[in-house]
C-alpha cells in the first residue's frame, strides 16, 4: 500500500478536459465518463495528494470556434466560462457522492452557486484535505482554461500541473497522423514554444516557464493513470 512519502507530487492541479466528460456522446455529460474521471481523482486523493481541479468547457460550448462563425469573441469566451461552471458542478456532485469534501470557487462571482475565487481560502481548503475546483477560467475573455490552470497552480503553489490527454505524452508531431512522430520523456518549455508543440496554448506555457511550474502530460486511459503519475510511475512527458 503506497503512502504519502511515495508521492512525487504532493499538491497537484489536475486539468480535466471538458471533452473527457462527454465520453462518446459528442456533447454534454456522460455519467460513466465522469465516474471514470472521479475514480482517478478519488484514488489520487486516497494516496494523500492535495488536489485542485480546473475543468474546461468544450463539451458544452467552444468559445473559439463559435467566435469564428461571427459571434464577438468576448461574448463567446464568457459563454465558455459559464460552461466550465456547469462542468465544475457536475464534478463536485460526483465527487461528493463518494463522500469527498470539495469546494468550488469561481473566477466570476456567482455567490448563490459557489464561492468566489479567494487564494488564501483555496489554500486552507487544500490543507483541510478538500478538493478545490476552480471554475470560470481566469474570469477574462481571450484566455484559455489551460492558462487558468497554470495561473491557479502558481497561485496556490502546486508542485505540478497534470494534463491528461488521449496520448501518453508530448510528441514531435501528432502521433495519430504522423507514424514517425517521436515521443519526448522530457522537453523544455522553450522547445514547446519554438516547435509550437500543441500541448497547451503559448500563453499557458510562457506563464509556466516564467514561474518554473512543471507540466506533466500523460494518458488519462486506464484506471490508475493519475495515481501512477503522482507517484512518478508510468509513461509521461515532463515539461520543465
Ligand atoms: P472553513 O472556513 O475552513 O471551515 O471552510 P468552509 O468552506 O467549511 O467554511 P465556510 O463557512 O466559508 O463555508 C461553508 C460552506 O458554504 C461551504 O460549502 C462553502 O463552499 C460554502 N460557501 C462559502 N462561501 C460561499 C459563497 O460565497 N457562495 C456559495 N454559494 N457558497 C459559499
Amino acid at each position: 500500500m503506497p503512502n504519502k512519502s511515495d508521492l512525487k507530487f504532493k499538491r497537484i492541479l489536475f486539468k480535466v478536459s471538458g471533452e473527457a466528460m462527454m465520453g462518446d456522446k459528442g456533447f454534454g455529460h456522460d455519467v460513466d465518463a465522469i465516474k471514470g474521471i472521479c475514480d482517478q481523482i478519488v484514488a489520487a486523493h486516497e494516496l494523500g495528494c492535495e488536489i485542485c481541479l480546473v475543468v474546461g468547457g468544450g463539451n458544452i460550448f467552444r468559445g473559439v470556434s463559435v467566435a469564428a462563425t461571427g459571434m464577438e469573441r468576448a461574448s463567446a469566451d464568457y459563454m465558455g466560462m459559464l460552461a466550465t461552471c456547469i462542468n465544475g458542478l457536475a464534478l463536485q456532485n460526483a465527487l461528493e457522492k463518494r463522500g469527498i469534501d470539495t469546494r468550488m470557487q469561481s473566477a466570476i462571482h456567482m455567490d448563490s452557486i459557489c464561492e468566489p475565487y479567494i487564494k488564501r481560502k483555496a489554500v486552507r481548503h487544500l490543507e483541510k484535505n478538500r478538493i478545490v475546483i476552480f471554475s470560470a477560467g481566469t474570469g477574462n475573455p481571450f484566455f484559455t482554461t489551460d492558462t487558468a490552470a497554470v495561473l491557479r497552480a502558481i497561485e496556490v503553489k502546486c508542485d505540478v500541473i497534470l494534463k491528461g490527454t488521449q496520448v501518453d505524452g508530448v510528441y514531435s508531431a501528432d502521433p495519430k497522423i504522423d507514424k514517425n512522430a517521436v515521443r519526448y520523456e522530457k522537453v523544455k518549455y522553450i522547445d514547446v514554444l519554438k516547435q509550437d508543440l500543441k500541448v497547451m496554448d503559448q500563453t499557458a506555457i510562457t506563464l509556466a516557464k516564467d514561474n518554473k511550474l512543471p507540466i506533466v502530460v500523460f494518458s488519462i486511459k486506464g484506471d490508475k493513470a493519475l495515481c501512477d503519475v503522482v507517484q512518478g510511475k508510468g509513461k509521461f512527458t515532463i515539461i520543465n
